[in-house]
């Protein structure tokens, strides 16, 4: 008789659960993906774990970013997720290695284990198993948004005015009207004018800050953001 009351209440919860909508939480993977978004960005700013202190071993020879920033998934991989055919084609950040965006859409698994392959040997200290996990699922269904949101020359095509009521209302706590009142960090217009990186930065948050990531909502909310950036202030 017992039993039988624990059966029928186990499933007047899950009932109940459902019916809250709670079944849908355990599908969520925005967070994860931005969380992946801020471990490519700098994983050692994310996750806390020590700065290499030597270039990493696929880097280009005598690069100007060397050391720790050669670890960085977004020095040879870039903001546009392009690699050698976007915006590093040329300049200091050249390394001649090809984009993430051909894995857009691969399965995770499979990402996971190219970080730990010979040519990116991340090891488990500098990457935990939910790290990659993280990275994995951002590669595979983080990357969609920009090719939409942005023109050829790197700029955002959003709305500068509702921009700017965005930017003044969600942003302005920490950054300031001017983006200048984070005193460890650049003023945010003299960095705006990269588009990829400002899209990046807005919809996965900055690592290991707690700044909000946008992801869940309505991208082109952060393209009105990211074109409104490139008002502010130098
Ligand atoms: C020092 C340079 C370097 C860094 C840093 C780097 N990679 Fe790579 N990545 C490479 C090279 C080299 C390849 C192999 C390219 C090839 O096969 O032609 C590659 C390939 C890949 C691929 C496969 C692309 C494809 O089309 O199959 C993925 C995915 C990837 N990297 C993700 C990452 C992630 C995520 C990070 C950060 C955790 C990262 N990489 C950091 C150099 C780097
Ligand atoms: C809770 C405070 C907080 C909020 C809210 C916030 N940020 Fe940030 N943000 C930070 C901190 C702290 C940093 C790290 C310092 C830095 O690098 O400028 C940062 C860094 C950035 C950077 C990188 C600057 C760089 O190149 O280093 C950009 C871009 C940025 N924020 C844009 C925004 C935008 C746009 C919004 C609104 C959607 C926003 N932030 C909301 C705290 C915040």
């Amino acid at each position: 008789m017992r039993s039988v009351q624990r059966v029928f209440s186990l499933i007047a919860g899950a009932t109940l659960a459902s019916l809250m909508g709670l079944s849908a939480i355990a599908a969520e993977t925005e967070s994860s993906i931005a969380r992946g978004g801020r471990l490519y960005d700098k994983y050692f700013g994310e996750n806390k774990t020590a700065k290499p202190a030597a270039d990493h071993p696929s880097y280009i020879k005598d690069g100007k970013y060397g050391k720790e920033n050669s670890w960085r998934c977004k020095e040879c991989h870039g903001w546009d997720y392009k690699g050698k055919d976007g915006a590093y084609a040329k300049g200091g950040h050249f390394t001649g290695i090809k984009g993430i965006n051909g894995a857009a859409g691969k399965d995770p698994a499979a990402i996971a284990a190219v970080l730990r392959d010979k040519s990116h040997g991340y090891t488990e200290a500098q990457l935990t198993a939910k790290d990659a996990e993280d990275l994995a699922n951002f590669v595979s269904k983080g990357q969609g948004t920009l090719a939409k949101y942005l023109d050829a020359a790197n700029k955002s095509t959003g709305n500068v005015g509702k921009g700017e009521a965005y930017y003044n209302t969600m942003c302005a706590g920490c950054h300031g009207l001017d983006g200048k009142k984070v005193k460890d960090g650049p003023a945010i217009g003299s960095v705006a004018d990269n588009g990829a990186e400002m899209m990046h930065k807005v919809l996965n948050g900055q690592p290991g800050e707690a700044m909000p990531a946008m992801r869940a909502i309505d991208h082109q909310i952060s393209a009105d953001i990211a074109a409104y950036l490139t008002k502010l202030p130098k």
